[in-house]
């Protein structure tokens, strides 16, 4: 067979560890070639390819990014995408295609196999909100880095008895918020999943520090906001592809916060840091058990489907069902971490 592979929509660490699997299971077990696509879907689109063989995979678990390259280019909503990528599968002789991607990756996927195309998706998102898998690879990757940071943050707080803001990824899910601020003992998390008052943030921050503390730590994901007819008026800040304005709340929630307390307050945008670098030992063996599930699901004539881990196991999911779903993170974590602050 010649199978098509191609990382699309935001890097994270790990897709070197689905790339060497796939390339490893496919030509060594099922004798297949790998077909490298650079850049994502625009790769496919024009006919951009890399024959994927074991000189491309030597030494690559501990890299991030992505040896193929990816690009934010979805061929359903460009003029004439679905045609090219079809003509390009075509040229190249490609039996089966697998996609590694978010959100924006997967519709594709599923626009794609709905033209006849055996297809099968690979989960990642640093964000781990893709539905239907527990986790996508770089999640791990993203909260250890955030979890670091804030431990970083905490001396510096401490030190000069300030509030501090720090901003993490996560535009319709606060995984990444919710994980990190209890693994890095935050005193208030802000998520898109549970809007928030300010005046109930800031009564927290006074009570707090007329208490007993005189530093405070809020992890804030940039996709949260303020409760509606709550006193903080503010409208989410978007780019070109609905990603955020990096540090747009978390500015404007320094603001409010000095005024409201009286308390020094600063801001960490973390940003991509959290994307970037080496994946962890856990992004990199998630990304391994997908890369084989993928190839061996190919292998076995499964299409429109996605690996996904369900508790320990990995399982195939079918792309119809996920589609235009959101994992949110759910309401007993946000609890835990509101509970220990
Ligand atoms: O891929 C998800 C994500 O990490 C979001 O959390 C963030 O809003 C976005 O990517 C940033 O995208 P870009 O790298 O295109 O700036």
């Amino acid at each position: 067979m010649r199978v098509g592979l191609l990382t699309g929509g935001g890097d994270v660490p790990g897709l070197n560890a689905v790339i060497r699997a796939v390339v490893k299971r496919g030509e060594g077990e099922h004798g297949h070639s790998v077909i490298g696509f650079r850049n994502g879907w625009r790769g496919l689109a024009q006919g951009d390819v890399m024959e994927l063989g074991r000189s491309n995979i030597r030494n690559v678990l501990p890299l991030g990014g992505t040896l193929l390259g990816t690009a934010r280019f979805h061929p359903h909503s460009s003029d004439g995408g679905m045609e090219e990528v079809m003509l390009t599968l075509e040229a190249e002789r490609i039996d089966a295609l697998i996609c590694v991607g978010g959100d924006g990756t997967l519709a594709a996927a599923q626009k794609i196999s709905e033209q006849g195309v055996k297809i099968v998706a690979v989960p990642k998102t640093i964000d781990n909100d893709v539905w239907g898998t527990d986790r996508s690879i770089g999640f791990d990757t993203a909260i250890t880095i955030a979890t670091e940071a804030i431990d970083r943050i905490h001396t510096t707080a401490e030190s000069h008895n300030r509030v501090m803001l720090v901003e993490v990824m996560g535009r319709s899910a606060g995984w990444i918020a919710a994980m990190s601020g209890i693994a890095g003992g935050a005193e208030i998390v802000l998520a898109p999943e549970r809007p928030f008052d300010i005046d109930q943030v800031i009564k927290f921050l006074k009570h707090r520090h007329r208490s007993h503390a005189s530093f405070s730590i809020i992890v804030v994901a940039e996709g949260a906001e303020p409760a509606k007819g709550t006193a903080m008026e503010y409208e989410t800040q978007t780019g070109r592809f609905g990603d955020i304005i990096p540090g747009s709340l978390s500015e404007r929630l320094k603001q409010v916060i000095e005024s409201g307390t009286g308390f020094e307050t600063r801001v960490t945008v973390l940003g991509h840091v959290q994307r970037g670098g080496t994946p962890t030992a856990a992004d990199r063996i998630l990304g391994s058990r997908f890369g084989v599930a993928a190839v061996d699901a190919i292998t076995n004539g499964d299409s429109g489907v996605m690996t996904a881990l369900v508790g320990e196991d990995i399982r195939l999911v079918s792309l119809p069902e996920i589609a235009g779903k959101v994992k949110h993170v759910p309401t007993e974590l946000l609890d835990i971490a509101a509970a220990l602050a």
